[in-house]
C-alpha cells in the first residue's frame, strides 16, 4: 500500500507544516504503508492553460514535473495533502498544483483512495485551509478522513499537538484504506457529483471526447 504526501511550503527544512506531513508519513508507515513526501514547491509545475486538451485527448499539453506527481497519486491508495496558510488559502504553489488536477475532478480519477489535510498558520483559520483542501480531495472522487492543523504564530507549542494528531491519522489512514471505511455523508456529495456533471460532460461531448468516452465506459451517463 502507497500513501503519497504533498508538501506546498516553499520554506524547506524550515516548513512548519512539513513537520506535520512527515509525521502523517511516520503514522502511515508505522501501519505498515510505503511512503512518499514530494516538495512541489521545488519542482517545475506550470500553471493551468485551461486549453481542455485533458479532457479532450486524456492527457495534458505541457511536458513538466506534473504528470510524474499525478502518476505517483494515482499508483497510491492514500494521499495527504497540506499547506500553510496564505491569505486564508492554498499556497500558490498548491493551488496551480490543483488546477493542473481538474481532469481528475472531471473523471473522479481518485475515486476509492483515501486521503486528509493538514495545514499551519500563523494565527489562525486552519480550518479554511482544511476545509478546502478536504473538500477538493471529495471533489476528485476520494474519501476524506480528517484534518490536523496549527496556529503555529499564536501558539508554538500547538505543533507538538498537531504532530501526534498528524501521526495518529496516518495510522488511521491506512486503517481506513484496509477496510475500505464508508462515510455516507460524502458519498452522497460523490453521487450527486455524478448525477449532475454527466449533463456537462454530454453537452460539452465534441470538446471532451476523453472525458465523453470515460463516462461511458464508466457507465456513469443518464
Ligand atoms: C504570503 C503569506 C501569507 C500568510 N497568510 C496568513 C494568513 O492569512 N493567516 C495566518 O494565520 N497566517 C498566515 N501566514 C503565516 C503562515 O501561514 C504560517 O507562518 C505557516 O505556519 C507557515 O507554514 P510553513 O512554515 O510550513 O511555511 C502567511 C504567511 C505568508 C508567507
Amino acid at each position: 500500500m502507497k500513501v503519497i504526501g504533498i508538501l506546498s511550503s516553499p520554506r524547506g527544512k524550515n516548513s512548519s507544516t512539513r513537520k506535520l506531513v512527515e509525521s502523517a508519513m511516520k503514522g502511515a508507515q508505522e501501519a505498515g504503508a510505503e511512503t512518499e513526501m514530494i516538495d512541489i514547491t521545488k519542482l517545475n509545475i506550470e500553471y493551468c492553460l485551461g486549453c481542455a486538451t485533458c479532457h479532450r485527448k486524456g492527457e495534458c499539453a505541457q511536458t513538466d514535473d506534473f504528470q510524474e506527481v499525478m502518476d505517483k497519486i494515482m499508483a497510491a491508495e492514500g494521499l495527504v495533502l497540506s499547506s500553510p496558510n496564505y491569505i486564508d488559502n492554498v499556497t500558490g504553489q498548491m493551488k496551480v498544483f490543483m488546477d493542473r488536477m481538474v481532469d481528475a475532478v472531471h473523471l473522479q480519477l481518485l475515486e476509492g483512495k483515501y486521503g486528509f489535510a493538514l495545514c499551519t498558520t500563523g494565527g489562525g483559520n486552519e480550518d479554511i485551509v482544511l476545509d478546502y483542501l478536504n473538500e477538493f480531495l471529495i471533489k476528485c472522487g476520494a474519501t476524506a478522513i480528517g484534518a490536523a492543523g496549527a496556529a503555529v504564530g499564536k501558539d508554538p507549542a500547538s505543533i507538538n499537538v498537531a504532530s501526534e494528531k498528524a501521526y495518529e491519522l496516518g495510522k488511521d489512514l491506512v486503517e481506513a484504506i484496509k477496510e475500505k471505511r464508508r462515510y455516507p455523508e460524502q458519498e452522497k456529495i460523490h453521487n450527486l457529483f455524478k448525477e449532475s456533471f454527466w449533463y456537462t460532460v454530454s453537452a460539452n461531448r465534441e470538446r471532451w471526447a476523453s472525458n465523453y468516452e470515460h463516462w461511458v465506459q464508466k457507465g456513469w451517463s443518464r
